[in-house]
């Protein structure tokens, strides 16, 4: 049994992943502040405490008796951090500096979720880790920053960078939502789902319980190089496609409604996964099919 410090524990991925570490027998806390995340989204035996990751000496404190740390705690969305620059630059830079001294003090590994952001704009082909980075955004570049001081920790870094992950527990209320949440969401309640642009735009959406397996593949990887991976499935759909699944998963007919493309939208994002295939056997496996039905059934069982 080992013992793993979460930060952002209380949040979707990182409640997910809190669950999936407890199950296995592993000891877990989580480290949150309930700007975005939810007490009820950790499991119940797991340690919560509620505090910030810019406070390094409490993160550096409750790193002393674990054996790694996943770092996922962030303002996790481009348009989130662009509202508040200043919180964005303290949280995603300040409390990964902190995430790796406390990582580098303790000598334990380190899993860093970074974001498939640090591409910025690279055209409809299947990015490599190897790509050149071009991030359009602050988040992004808060993101890659963050990357190139955690290669300078030397053998216990691993960084994994998510491409569009959904699943149950995304919660379609924020503002900052994934698309998925938010287009379920408006499809049961039978309104119209509003698409920027024509639609051809493409993601790659990862299902929750995969990128789940790869984060906890990255935390028992035996110490080596810093590895970057790929968190994706290296399949695209375009939004309208997306619009359409969505719609037959709920059972509806899709009422479309397009507007003006937005300034500054990434056209077109898609990983390539054989990185984090050939490094920690990683493969994502569930369909977008199987993907939408759960979440879906996850939205309609919060309405008892
Ligand atoms: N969801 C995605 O599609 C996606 C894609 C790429 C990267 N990521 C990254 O994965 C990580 C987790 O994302 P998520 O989707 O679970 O987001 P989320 O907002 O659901 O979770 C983030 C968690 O961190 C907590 N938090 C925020 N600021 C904090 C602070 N200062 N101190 C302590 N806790 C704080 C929030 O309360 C929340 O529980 C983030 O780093 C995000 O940038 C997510």
């Amino acid at each position: 049994m080992k013992h793993y410090l979460i930060t952002g524990g209380c949040g979707f991925i990182g409640g997910h992943l809190a669950h999936e570490l407890s199950a296995a027998g592993h000891r877990v806390t989580v480290l949150d502040d309930f700007s975005s995340g939810r007490e009820d989204n950790a499991p119940p035996e797991a340690r919560i405490v509620r505090g910030c990751v810019t406070d390094g000496a409490l993160l550096s404190e409750l790193a002393g008796t674990c054996d790694g740390i996943v770092h996922l705690a962030a303002i996790a969305s481009v348009e989130a951090a662009a509202d508040d620059p200043e919180r964005a630059v303290a949280v995603n830079v300040g409390g990964t500096r902190n995430a790796l001294a406390a990582a580098r003090s303790g000598n334990i590994p380190l899993v860093y979720a970074s974001s498939a952001a640090v591409y910025g704009d690279a055209g409809a082909r299947r990015v490599r880790e190897s790509d050149r980075c071009a991030p359009i955004s602050d988040y992004g570049a808060q993101k890659l920053e963050c990357e190139r001081e955690l290669r300078g920790i030397g053998p216990l870094a691993t960084i994994v960078r998510p491409f569009n992950v959904y699943g149950p527990r995304q919660h379609p209320a924020s503002p900052y939502s994934g698309v998925i949440a938010r287009f379920i969401a408006l499809c049961r309640t039978g309104e119209p789902l509003r698409i920027n642009g024509d639609g051809s735009q493409s993601r790659d959406f990862v299902y929750i319980a995969d990128i789940v397996r790869l984060l906890t593949a990255a935390l028992k990887r035996e110490a080596g190089e810093p590895l970057t991976v790929n968190g994706c499935t290296g399949q695209t759909v375009t939004v309208l496609e997306l619009a359409g699944a969505i719609a037959a998963a709920c059972g509806t007919e899709p009422d479309i409604r397009h507007g003006p493309a937005r300034a500054g939208d990434i056209l077109h994002s898609c990983g390539d996964p054989d990185l984090a295939a050939a490094s920690l056997g990683f493969k994502a496996r569930t369909p977008l099919d199987a993907g939408l039905r759960e979440t879906v059934a996850w939205q309609r069982g919060t309405d008892q």
